[in-house]
């Protein structure tokens, strides 16, 4: 029994924390073999600035070798000669319930990375869906709870939208990027609960200025407690993250939402991909979520 003392200590001491549950993920991803910056597609890419393949790949090892420890299940797709972009493996899809979306580029250097995909996922029994639309997959689509969050205003079109839709048949939220540093949504959302139970709104964390006011708006209404992430944080591509429900990959450099990320009770574990943000990808880009098949 509880007397009025014990009572006023206990609310003085900070509320603990719900404990978050990891959940086990199966993602794709790709070495990145061939990495090297030869054109521009992006602010952050700079093909006179000399990038170093080798560390690219000790860089990526590292993520590949935690997501193992972390008990989760990697499977690789063979990078192909000719397309550095290929590592950003998030660009290569989007899954639910055993079903592939196949990316159709935006820009001619990436095109040819689709059929690759394509294939891949054909090879692994999932019922691939072939696109009529402009769409750059994991990069754009995000999958919170129920419902596909979609990006446009640099890569995918708003006609891939109503294309995703259609193919799973799900609830479509459109949100606008304005800022051409975030030019995916996966550079300036991230969902944090990538599995909630029915009825239950998924953790995301988000850069407000990346988004149109109307967006804005919407993220707001939809996610009332959602991670505000700091405009320094974001620019180090603190965003670009993965997390399995209680464990949170990210930047290093990202220290203002690693504190954010502990307050909620996430655990932040930090993978430094320097050399392939030269690249404009960070942590996230390199992840393809499969679900199902
Ligand atoms: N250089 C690549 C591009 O501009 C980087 C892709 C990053 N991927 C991502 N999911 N944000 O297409």
């Amino acid at each position: 029994m509880s007397t009025p003392e014990t009572a006023t200590a206990t609310t003085s001491v900070a509320e603990p924390v719900e404990a978050r549950v990891a959940h086990h993920r199966r993602y794709l991803m790709c070495k990145p073999t061939h990495f090297t910056v030869d054109y521009k597609i992006n602010p952050w890419m700079e093909p006179t600035t000399p990038t170093d393949t080798a560390k690219a790949v000790a860089q990526w090892q590292k993520l590949h070798d935690l997501y193992l420890e972390l008990g989760h299940e990697v499977e690789l797709i063979e990078p192909l000669p000719g397309y550095p972009d290929m590592v950003y493996t998030a660009n290569g899809g989007f899954t639910i319930d055993g079903r592939a979306y196949v990316p159709e580029f935006f820009y001619e250097q990436r095109q040819g990375e689709s059929p690759a995909f394509a294939d891949w996922f054909r090879a692994n029994g999932f019922d691939t869906v072939m696109p009529k639309e402009i769409n750059e997959g994991e990069g754009d689509f995000l999958l919170a709870g129920d419902v596909i969050l979609a990006g446009t205003g640099f890569r995918s079109v708003g006609d891939s939208h109503r294309e995703v839709r259609e193919v799973f048949d799900r609830e479509v939220v459109t949100l606008t990027l304005v800022d051409p540093r975030f030019y995916h949504l996966d550079t300036a959302l991230t969902v944090l609960d990538p599995v909630v139970e029915e009825g239950q709104t998924a953790g995301i964390a988000y850069l407000p200025n990346a988004f149109d006011e109307a967006s804005q708006q919407i993220l707001q209404e939809r996610f009332p407690d959602a991670i505000l992430v700091a405009d320094e944080d974001g620019a180090v591509f603190g965003l670009n993250s993965a997390s399995d429900g209680r464990n949170v990959i990210i930047s290093p450099r990202a220290t203002g939402f690693e504190k954010q990320l502990r307050e909620r009770g996430y655990n932040p574990i930090m993978v430094d991909l320097s050399e392939l943000l030269l690249g404009g990808g960070g942590i996230k880009c390199c992840t393809l979520e499969l679900r199902g098949a």
